[in-house]
């Protein structure tokens, strides 16, 4: 419900200029790491110190031309680049929507694949990330295509609150995928996904224990520290090796509990976006808690 008002009142042309103009000095700067490049990779060279690896995201989604997406794909080529470079430990995460998908699939094919094909170069990775549910289709196919080619170096994102996950699931799994489950963050009507949380919660730990338990190499990517201490038991009692899975949190989102867990052995990862098209991005972490529209109405009045 919250989530619906939030993305609803988000997405009025008026308050997305505003906040598009003040936003960065509203709070966004807490959960993306900069608007430039270098300021991502400073961040992620923290996470590395305490022994936590990072995805980097350039920010972007939903473009409306060609030249767009080709811009998007370079950025992508180049950050692969830099990572290199600087020899951190960071994998990328892409929105299709950003190489072209809601213009053309064969353009969000050939952009992910150059972007996937430099990632082997490389021996680096790439996550797809999952959007609305008008692409999941989509993006599972092409996923599930370009993996063909490289299987080491990418893999894509399930949405726990969508009623058809768990069929997915057991589709791609098998082969040993790797997967980033999560509980969903865009607005979903009721005919396709789960409106209550306890379901969505539930169907989030099906899906984990699914995966775990079928050899998928599983990104635990949640904040919820009740699912945490369930996964951490389950790993033990069904001997899931420690290099089969990993914990994922978001930039600006309960960094103490994940550097437990990290100071603890297990593997863990931030996700860190960056760049100037924060809007969007923003305004579905505000949709995910409502402390967080507190946290911004304080900024608000701090100016
Ligand atoms: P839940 O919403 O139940 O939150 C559990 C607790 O975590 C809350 O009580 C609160 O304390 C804290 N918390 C959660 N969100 C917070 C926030 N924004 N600010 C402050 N505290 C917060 N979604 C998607 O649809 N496609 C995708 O590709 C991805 N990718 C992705 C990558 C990674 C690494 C993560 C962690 C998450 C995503 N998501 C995503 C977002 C995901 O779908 C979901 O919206 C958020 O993770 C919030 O859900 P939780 O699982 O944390 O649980």
């Amino acid at each position: 419900m919250f989530r619906q008002l939030i993305l609803g009142v988000g997405n009025n042309w008026l308050v997305s200029q505003a906040m598009q103009q003040y936003g960065m000095r509203l709070g966004a700067s807490r959960f993306v790491a900069g608007s430039e490049l270098d300021d991502a990779i400073k961040v992620v060279k923290d996470l590395n110190r305490d022994g936590i690896r990072a995805t980097l995201d350039h920010l972007g989604e939903s473009i409306t031309r060609a030249e767009e997406a080709i811009q998007a794909r370079d950025s992508y080529l180049r950050m692969l680049e830099v990572i290199h470079q600087e020899g951190v430990q960071s994998h990328v995460s892409l929105k299709l929507t950003m190489m072209g998908l809601n213009l053309s699939v064969d353009m969000a094919r050939e952009n992910l694949r150059q972007i996937v094909a430099k990632a082997h170069d490389y021996g680096n990775f790439v996550r797809i990330d999952m959007e609305d549910s008008r692409f999941t289709t989509d993006t599972l196919n092409l996923f599930q295509e370009i993996w063909s080619e490289y299987p080491a170096n990418v893999g894509v994102v399930l949405q726990a609150y969508l009623y058809r996950t768990m069929d997915d699931l057991k589709t791609l799994s098998g082969v040993g995928r790797n997967l980033r489950i999560v509980k969903g963050a865009y607005m979903e009507p009721v005919s396709v996904a789960f409106p209550s949380k306890p379901d969505v919660d539930d169907n989030y730990v099906r899906l984990v224990e699914y995966s775990l338990s079928h050899g998928n190499y599983t990104a635990v990517a949640t904040h919820d520290e009740v699912i945490i201490g369930h996964v951490l038991r389950y790993v033990k009692d069904h001997h899931i090796a420690a290099d089969q899975f990993e914990f994922q949190m978001l930039y600006g989102v309960k960094y103490s509990v994940l550097r437990d867990l990290a100071r603890e052995g297990y593997q863990t990862r931030v996700y860190v976006p960056w760049g100037r098209d924060w809007y969007a991005y923003y305004l579905r972490r505000i949709a995910e808690r409502p402390a967080n529209l507190l946290f911004f109405a304080r900024n608000l009045v701090k100016r």
